[in-house]
């Protein structure tokens, strides 16, 4: 598994003008792994999860599970965690600070243990990324939330089924409450819940382990609280972010690209965009195939939660608009400040402006080369494909974010005829 410190004195060269073409494959999803590592906590046991993806996020959330007492070992694309009978209830703030998933392990332990005390993980690049509808959750299922020195501290002496509207379909506020409320008595339901295939594989490995769930994939989720959980095995889904920036790396460098290990339903709405920008797009069960021979054609995108345009790819509709025929608008729904990638992409030449959360880009033929900084893990990715379509080496600086969520990526991009190399800074 990568995540070696030495990724954050490292850069990427990329060399634009390349066509990529080629057949690759996706492991597991981030989004998923993550939450589904945190989950071992709620059963005492071995929990298997195969499947996993080499990313520098699943050792950082191995170090977290691991200073609550877990034994965590990782061999290849598997995780196995075994969690003791008793597991701590005060996460290691370091290893909290280091990776902002693990909030992740809030539900768990409110659920398992009553108790779970957090540093804040506070905000990032995207945004400011508040916890307030995680702990409104928790509040109606009976438990107490308070700030205590920069730490969230929850407790509950009982946990209670309860009805929860959620504001927004909050990806983490789901988690949250659906994993505490497993092991609360009688019934909870979840309204508005997110609808992403992630809580979708998070539900699915916990109704294996005994949990009573419906809805999961709905706006509505109804939970049966059961008193107690058995670890299982479990396969993680296909990450569809990652297969997704290979198909629009494949239209934006008019090439022609398939993805293997990919549900193509998970990206619906994203090949329907391709389909619109004048790619041809192809699916099978667990593959998608994009191919582009002409530039692309501009087009407007907004970013919604699932099935909604993912936000995770607006960086990349953003770079394939810096090359496509004609203005495309690019609005961002869910994160305040993820505009940050435009002002790396004028750098690169593009003719994009952005006006609140609207970013407005007119496409040329080819972009300039340049020194880019990657401000998180889409951003960076972003920038790569960007610097495809530039004229000469493009640098992209502070690559430690990729490696947080794309595996293998300079071995992925050179087997498709990619030509990047990974260099100290
Ligand atoms: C998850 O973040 C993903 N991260 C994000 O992917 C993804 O962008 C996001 O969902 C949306 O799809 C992981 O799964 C680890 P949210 P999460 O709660 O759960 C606001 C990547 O690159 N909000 O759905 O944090 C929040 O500020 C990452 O892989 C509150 O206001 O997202 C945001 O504006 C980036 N209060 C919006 O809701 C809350 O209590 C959506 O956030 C919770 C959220």
């Amino acid at each position: 598994m990568s995540g070696n410190p030495t990724s954050r004195e490292q850069s990427f060269l990329v060399t634009g003008g390349v066509r990529l073409a080629g057949e690759i494959s996706v492991t597991g999803a981030k989004n998923s792994v993550l939450k589904l590592m945190a989950v071992a906590l709620m059963a005492e046991g071995r929990t298997t999860l195969t499947n996993c993806p080499n990313i520098s996020d699943v050792p950082a959330m191995a170090d977290v599970l691991r200073h609550l007492g877990c034994t965590v070992e990782i061999s290849g694309d598997t995780v196995v965690i075994d969690t003791p009978a008793e597991v701590g209830h005060v996460a290691d703030d370091k290893a909290a600070q280091r990776l902002r998933a693990s909030v992740c392990i809030l539900g768990p332990l409110v659920g398992r243990q009553h108790r779970a005390v957090l540093a804040m993980p506070g905000g990032d690049a995207i945004g400011s990324r508040p916890l307030d509808m995680h702990q409104r959750g928790l509040t109606t299922l009976g438990a107490t939330t308070r700030m205590d020195h920069g730490r969230l501290v929850a407790e509950a002496r009982d946990l209670r089924g309860a009805r929860y509207a959620l504001t927004f379909p909050s990806v983490g506020a789901t988690e949250t409450f659906v994993t505490a409320a497993v092991l609360a008595k009688g019934t909870s339901v979840l309204e508005n819940a997110a609808r992403e295939p992630e809580i979708v594989d998070i539900c699915d490995l916990l109704s294996q382990m005994g949990a009573v769930i419906s809805g999961a994939g709905s706006s509505t989720i109804t939970i049966e609280g059961v008193d107690q959980l058995r670890p299982v095995s479990h396969r993680v889904i296909g990450d569809r972010i990652v297969a997704a920036t290979w198909a629009m790396g494949a239209a934006m460098t008019r090439g022609d690209v398939t993805v293997t290990g990919i549900d193509p339903m998970f990206i619906h709405v994203v090949l329907e965009k391709l389909h619109a920008v004048g790619a041809v797009v192809d699916t099978g069960t667990d593959w998608i195939r994009v191919a582009q021979t002409e530039r692309p054609r501009a087009s407007n995108i907004r970013t919604l939660p699932f099935p909604g345009f993912p936000t995770d790819l607006q960086p990349m509709a953003i770079a394939m608009a810096s090359v496509s025929d004609g203005l495309s608008v690019v609005t961002e729904n869910i994160f305040e400040s993820r505009f940050r990638f435009v002002e790396e992409m004028v750098r690169m030449g593009a003719d994009a402006e952005t006006d609140g959360h609207h970013a407005k880009i007119r496409g040329k033929e080819r972009l300039d080369s340049a020194t880019v900084w990657a401000s998180d893990i889409r951003a960076g990715a972003g920038l790569v494909l960007a610097g495809m379509c530039a004229d000469r080496v493009t640098e992209v600086c502070q690559i430690f974010h990729i490696d947080r969520g794309y595996p293998h990526f300079v071995e992925n991009i050179r087997s498709l005829g990619g030509v990047i190399e990974r260099v100290d800074t």
